[in-house]
């Protein structure tokens, strides 16, 4: 099994180029079979969740091609011969109920495995079935299966009770080969969610009011191929953002959609740090010691729940008490157990953290228990003292694509071990 050995103490500097959004990627490629035609789809990350993803619609039958060193994927789905999704393909990844969406309205049926839960939260997808028996289809649960079918699907009218990003798009999906017009009210409003709307209106279909507070959807009978390239990933650039803060460095993110970063920026500039915003890319520096803030994450444009992590790891190492309120999933705050075996003091009461900067991090051994949580630990050890040896990193290669080669480019110290062979970790005393 693989691991991050990471030495601490060099400030970033220079550019890196931000890839393709995973989260759009994650519906535009199941979206995709919708066309019943050929699609070429551009700026894809080369991330092991869109890997898994791949795998699950080639199962379906679809023949996929690649380009451009894999970043564009080219989908014949002329041919869709199942509309099955066993659950060896979901279980890896939750974004595999795309195919629910996606099947039900290209085929009026399919039959994907449940998603399961995990270390953020229960995640149920009750906003999911609801809006599909809205749209007039049945839902059968069974063996830990998900059944969508129906005869006809109907627009109608749907309220979420939360803004949800998943549910928001698997509706979309659906709606847009339904009779008639369909309004989704309450939806989430993420960059990733447009992008798809703008995918799937490339491909014939008519949403508008994508990223407002309600979206409009008239069903069309039949959409085509289409050629369409993915927008940046938001949370890869600030990962990038917050790495330069917390190693002190001077950083130029490049390949980015400003607008999308705004309320990652205001609090790096309210933390201190210097932050300049140009055509489409951003540059942070270090230029005074920070300032402790206090941050909720919220559905988009609010702060991203997805940047959590890696913003606690920088608020524990600011002079002052920090405050970080997660107002999204549950139990998003696992991994400061792990950030405090590298000496943070942080204490969580409910869906809060209460964060005592201290001096430094010093390096140790630790486990990535999730994405961002990884991207965290791995920024902690850039920051720190001595090595730091991070275990589970395939929930990092899940959504960052060459992440080591990035930071390397950047000067800074980070290897993939094979942890076979047990490294000798330089302890500072
Ligand atoms: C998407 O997850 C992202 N994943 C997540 O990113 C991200 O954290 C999340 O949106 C919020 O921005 C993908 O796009 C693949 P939600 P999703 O439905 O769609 C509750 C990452 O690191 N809810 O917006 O699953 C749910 O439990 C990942 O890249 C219901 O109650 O998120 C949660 O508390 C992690 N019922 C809240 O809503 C439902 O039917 C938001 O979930 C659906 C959701």
């Amino acid at each position: 099994m693989e691991k991050y050995l990471v030495k601490g103490g060099v400030p970033l500097r220079g550019e890196v180029s931000v890839s393709g959004a995973k989260n759009a990627a994650l519906a535009v490629l199941p979206a995709a079979l919708m066309s019943g035609d050929v699609c070429t789809i551009n700026n894809v990350p080369k991330v092991e969740d869109i890997h898994v993803l791949l795998q699950a619609i080639q199962h379906l039958g679809v023949k996929i091609t690649y380009e451009n060193d894999g970043h564009t994927v080219i989908m014949d789905c002329r041919k869709i011969e199942k509309v099955t999704v066993d659950y060896e393909h979901i279980s890896k990844i939750r974004a595999s109920y795309y195919l629910l969406g996606a099947l039900l309205g290209a085929k009026n049926y399919s039959k994907v495995a449940l998603p399961g839960g995990c270390n953020i939260g229960a995640r149920p997808i009750d906003q999911h079935i609801k809006g599909f028996k809205a749209l007039g289809a049945e839902i059968e649960i069974e063996h830990g299966m998900i059944e969508v079918k129906t005869d006809k699907l109907v627009g109608d009218t749907i309220y979420l009770d939360s803004p949800s990003v998943g549910a928001t798009i698997n509706i979309m999906m659906a709606a847009c080969m339904a009779e008639g017009t369909t309004y989704i009210e309450n939806p989430a409003k993420e960059p990733h969610i447009v992008d798809v709307a703008n995918f799937l209106n490339s491909m014939g279909a008519k949403v508008k009011g994508a990223g407002t507070h309600i979206i409009k959807i008239q069903g069309v009978s039949k959409m085509h191929g289409s050629e369409y390239t993915i927008i940046p990933d938001m949370i890869e650039a600030g990962t990038y953002m917050v790495a330069a803060a917390i190693t002190k460095g001077n950083v130029l993110v490049r390949n980015l959609i400003p607008k999308h970063m705004d309320a990652i920026t205001a609090k790096l500039i309210e933390m201190g740090a210097r932050v300049d915003v140009y055509g489409d890319s951003i540059r942070v520096s270090y230029e005074k010691d920070y300032s402790s803030i206090r941050v909720k994450t919220l559905p988009y444009p609010g702060f991203p729940t997805d940047m959590q992590p890696q913003f606690v790891a920088l608020m524990a190492l600011v002079n002052g008490v920090s405050v970080m309120t997660e107002s999204i999933f549950e139990s998003r705050f696992s991994y400061t157990s792990e950030l405090g075996r590298m000496g943070a003091d942080i204490k969580v009461e409910g869906n809060t953290a209460i964060i005592n900067g201290v001096s430094n991090f010093t390096g140790a051994q630790v486990r990535a228990t999730d994405l961002r949580a990884g991207a965290a630990l791995v920024l902690a050890g850039l920051a720190g003292k001595g090595d730091t040896l991070i275990s589970n990193i395939y929930n990092i290669d899940r959504g960052y694509e060459c992440l080591e080669d990035k930071i390397s480019a950047l000067g800074g110290w980070i290897k993939r071990i094979d942890t076979e062979k047990k490294p000798e970790l330089k302890v500072v005393s």
